[in-house]
């Protein structure tokens, strides 16, 4: 039996892990300034808790969740998103009585049971924020600001920040009567899957990729000539606050979530680094989402962005990924005695902060010089019995090639000085 990964999940290799810790630290340097804390919710919950939260009827609950069941005969899912999982912390740990404003962070893996291709996987990676508890609009723009701060220390400067307003549940059904009557006589002209929106989520037939539909959709109603004045006057604050914020935007009208609990402000920032899988964040206003879960009517906003995505960008404008952090130096040792003074040499160099590696694997002198050269060592430190008893080492600085005899103490005067 030769096993593989599953399809759509990827190993991240050593090679590869420097990009990936790298980018948590801007992400994590970012949250600060900002005043986000990190949460680390678990990695699966009630599947009634997505269901509820998302929505039956998105893609993602009836198609895409990973759901089991465990040994009690309760339904579980592996989370597909992470904002269900916090606002459930929010209200189960009473996080709204601790402070007015909840403004937390998370990195971590989600899944989904999507096709795999390039930009989707099935186990992949997000960060993201949530603010819990204001409903004033410009913490809207925060977020936003909040996704694209990121993505500019990241070094990625080709994207567009798409904002639209999905109003309210009454505006879009009050909207979605009219869809329906633009739609229905043209239902034969859609394809197979689009025709099933038609009554599970017509709102959804605005972001389709099918040409005809796309077609058709260009003369659709939109849902901003149902906005009441709150919803405009919002809308017209978070773009202002974008403004101000320095952060350019284009108003998208077409622009739909594929997750039901999102009220007013949607967002996406999409990037032409990206193949078809364009779209590096997205996010919004849920501000029925903690009280659809149990808990006090509480405003809230946040977004999520694709890690993985997020590092084809930076490699698409010519990130080559750090180099791994170079091993300070290599002890070589031959024999019982050299090799058992090694590793106390090794303990100590390790507890003065010294990065240290030596041979585990019988290896000859020579073996083990050409193993530090490999590991691209800064020094080599050679073990020699004759020097026990006057306890002096041999160190080599493998770049230049220079060689000297000392004791501990000078061992430690030459590594700190390179
Ligand atoms: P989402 O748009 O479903 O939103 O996902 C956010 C981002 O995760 C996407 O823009 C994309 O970069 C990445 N992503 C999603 N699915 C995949 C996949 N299969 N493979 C690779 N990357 C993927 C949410 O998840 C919401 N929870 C965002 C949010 C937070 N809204 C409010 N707060």
């Amino acid at each position: 039996m030769k096993y593989q990964r599953i399809k759509g999940t990827f190993d991240i290799l050593p090679d590869e892990s420097p990009k990936w810790i790298h980018l948590e630290k801007v992400v994590r340097e970012v949250m600060r300034r900002f005043n986000y804390s990190e949460v680390r919710p678990p990695l699966f919950e009630m599947t009634e808790l997505f269901a509820r939260g998302i929505g039956e009827g998105t893609d993602l609950v009836s198609k895409e969740m990973f759901t089991f069941t465990d040994m009690g005969g309760r339904s579980l899912t592996l989370r597909p998103e992470a904002t269900a999982s916090v606002v459930r912390a929010y209200i189960e740990e009473s996080l709204g009585k601790q402070a007015p404003l909840t403004k937390v962070f998370y990195i971590g893996p989600m899944f989904r049971q999507e096709k795999p291709q390039k930009g989707r996987q099935r186990q992949f990676h997000q960060f993201g924020a949530e603010a819990i508890g204001a409903a004033d609009p410009r913490i809207d723009a925060e977020i936003i600001a909040i996704s694209v701060q990121i993505l500019q220390e990241c070094g990625i400067e080709k994207y567009e920040v798409a904002i639209n307003s999905v109003a309210t549940p009454e505006i879009r059904a009050r909207h979605r009567v009219e869809l329906l009557k633009y739609i229905e006589p043209r239902a034969a002209d859609l394809s197979a899957v689009d025709r099933e929106k038609i009554t599970r989520n017509p709102l959804r037939l605005f972001d389709s990729k099918e040409k005809s539909t796309r077609e058709i959709m260009l003369d659709a109603p939109l849902l901003s000539k149902f906005y009441d004045d709150a919803v405009n006057r919002d809308f017209e604050i978070v773009m202002a606050a974008l403004e101000k914020l320095g952060v350019p935007f284009v108003v998208d009208p077409r622009l739909v979530r594929g997750l039901d609990y999102y009220t007013r402000t949607a967002f996406e920032v999409r990037s032409s680094l990206l193949g078809a899988q364009d779209a590096l964040s997205g996010g919004g206003r849920y501000d029925l989402l903690v009280a659809e879960l149990g808990g006090d009517p509480t405003p809230a906003v946040g977004f999520a962005a694709g890690m993985e995505r997020t590092l084809l960008a930076m490699e698409a404008t010519g990130f080559k990924g750090l180099e791994a952090s170079l091993l300070d130096l290599f002890i070589v040792a031959v024999n019982e005695d050299e090799r058992r003074e090694a590793l106390t040499l090794a303990g100590r160099l390790r507890e003065a902060g010294i990065s240290v590696d030596l041979d585990f694997l019988g290896r000859s002198q020579k073996a083990q010089m050409k193993e530090a050269a490999r590991q691209r060592a800064r020094f080599a430190i050679l073990v020699f019995s004759d020097d026990l008893a006057t306890q002096q080492y041999t160190i080599k600085n493998l770049a230049s090639g220079e060689q000297e005899r000392l004791p501990y103490a000078g061992l430690m005067r030459v590594i700190v000085s390179v």
